[in-house]
């Protein structure tokens, strides 16, 4: 089975616009559960441009699925994960001035800080991923650091322009998958993932968590979000071998 995690970051997007309290992502949260889903996603920034430190805490007393706390390998956000304690943490880099996460975090570069980082947080009970480029180096990398499962990072394969270069990007999705699970890593992806191009990600042989937020919220303002996660999980079980 290849599990739903929801990222609600852009439920919080929308609220951060007026800096006020709705719309809530711990009620979006609640009615992802509700609808199916398996996890729920959330990054706590560096610039706290969306989710706040206060929703990750009050998500993870009341989600009954599990909290995958996105973060980068910085101290205060470490400092935070060790008091919160999601049931997950997905390593990933951060730039202040991006849109959205860009490209992998790179393990080869920085192993000895983020084998530090994944061991602490590991102590603490809560799994680690590292969210990667389908690189095989940094795969190598990711279960020598002692991750317990790889996000093969899937936002070239999604936004790629033509049908080659989609083709192209799902060879190397499907290479790294495999290394991965020969490793021993559990393989999850995420990133650009929509209605559209999800199925051939899911259909990936070990495939066993895509994390999903902005095509699934872009969907929630016209159907509601119980509708659109019931529409992606469909998509995915569908397509999950
Ligand atoms: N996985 C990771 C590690 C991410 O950083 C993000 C974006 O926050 C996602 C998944 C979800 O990406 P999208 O919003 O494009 O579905």
């Amino acid at each position: 089975m290849v599990e739903l995690g929801v990222n609600v970051d852009h439920v919080a997007t929308v609220r951060q616009a007026r800096r006020t309290y709705e719309p809530d992502p711990v009620w979006a949260a609640v009615q992802c559960e509700l609808a199916g889903a398996d996890q729920i996603t959330v990054h706590l920034r560096e610039d706290r441009r969306h989710i706040q430190d206060r929703d990750v805490e009050v998500l993870v007393k009341t989600v009954q699925t599990r909290v995958n706390l996105e973060m980068a390998v910085s101290a205060p956000i470490l400092r935070f994960a060790l008091r919160v304690r999601p049931a997950c943490a997905c390593l990933v880099p951060e730039k202040r001035q991006e849109v959205t996460t860009e490209g992998g975090l790179d393990i080869v570069r920085g192993f000895a800080r983020i084998k530090q980082v994944t061991g602490r947080l590991k102590a603490r009970g809560i799994a680690v991923s590292h969210f990667i480029d389908a690189d095989p180096k940094q795969i190598e990398a990711a279960a020598k650091a002692g991750a317990d499962s790889v996000e093969l990072h899937t936002g070239t394969y999604a936004n790629a322009r033509s049908e080659r270069a989609r083709a192209r990007e799902f060879k190397k999705l499907a290479s790294g998958g495999a290394l991965a699970t020969e490793l021993g890593l559990r393989l999850h992806a995420g990133h650009g993932l929509n209605y559209l191009n999800v199925g051939p990600v899911a259909a990936l042989p070990k495939m066993r968590e895509l994390n999903i937020g902005h095509a699934l919220v872009a969907r929630a303002i016209f159907c509601g979000l119980p509708e659109a996660v019931r529409e992606m999980k469909r998509l995915i079980d569908r397509a999950a071998p």
